[in-house]
């Protein structure tokens, strides 16, 4: 029996995921990055999908296929996930942020393509701070009863890590991999403790990213939806 068809448990519901790695612009050619693929934000939203809810995709930078049936907000930096979240979220039950924001941007976009010059060190690169989304979407809730999800990659003391990185966000569920050059970013498979803020904290044993999606659902659906009447 497939859960999803089984049992629609998100049905009549409004979820927002966002996926992928923002970038953040240094001059027209080049940008500050990072690894993530977006598969397991992608993953997050087949199974809502099938498990009956609208579904508000936010992707940044990916390189994959428009689930079917889900609505697609492409963007590029972290402000602008932020606002294309933030814009969504007003009226979504469930916001999951599977996104790899950058935490910091360049505090200056060169309008041209930035030159090395003969004989001249580099200039440093000034960064500066770009906002926190989880925390204040976790702080604001646009909506009374409003489930708030992180993802936290961790590569040491990863409990410690995340209990205290739950915390500090505010969110209702806050999962947590370890990760390594090799393992999660790209991957087909995750292993991840989903973290609730109830103080349970569920093992996911290694496996498709699919399987994790569908334990984050059950998380959200048994400990922080109750039944409509
Ligand atoms: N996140 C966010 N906005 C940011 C940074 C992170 O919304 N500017 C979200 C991510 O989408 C993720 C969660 O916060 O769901 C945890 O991200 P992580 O990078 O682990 O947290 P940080 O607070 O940035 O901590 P660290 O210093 O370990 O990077
Ligand atoms: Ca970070």
């Amino acid at each position: 029996l497939r859960r999803g068809v089984a049992a629609p448990d998100l049905a009549g519901r409004h979820v927002v995921i966002s996926a992928g790695g923002t970038r953040e612009p240094l001059d027209p050619v080049r940008f500050l990055g990072n690894r993530s693929s977006g598969k397991q934000g992608y993953a997050l939203a087949r199974t809502a999908v099938a498990r009956g809810a609208r579904v508000t995709l936010i992707a940044a930078n990916t390189a994959l296929a428009d689930p079917a049936g889900v609505d697609v907000v492409r963007v590029g930096t972290a402000v602008q996930l932020r606002e294309a979240v933030l814009k969504a979220a007003s009226d979504a039950d469930v916001v999951v942020m599977a996104a790899a924001v950058a935490d910091f941007r360049p505090a200056e976009y060169a309008g041209g393509k930035i030159k090395k010059k003969d004989g001249e060190d580099p200039a440093p690169v000034a960064l500066v701070r770009n906002p926190d989304v989880l925390a204040e979407i976790s702080a604001d809730r646009a909506r009374e009863g409003q489930v708030v999800v992180g993802f936290a990659a961790e590569t040491d003391d990863v409990l410690d890590n995340g209990r205290a990185k739950l915390r500090r966000k505010g969110c209702d569920l806050l999962v947590v991999n370890e990760v390594g050059e090799t393992r999660t970013f790209g991957s087909e498979e995750n292993e991840a403790i989903i973290l609730s803020s109830d103080g349970s904290e569920i093992p996911v044993p290694y496996g498709p990213k699919e399987a994790l999606a569908e334990a984050v659902w059950d998380q959200v659906t048994r400990r922080y939806m109750p039944r409509r009447a």
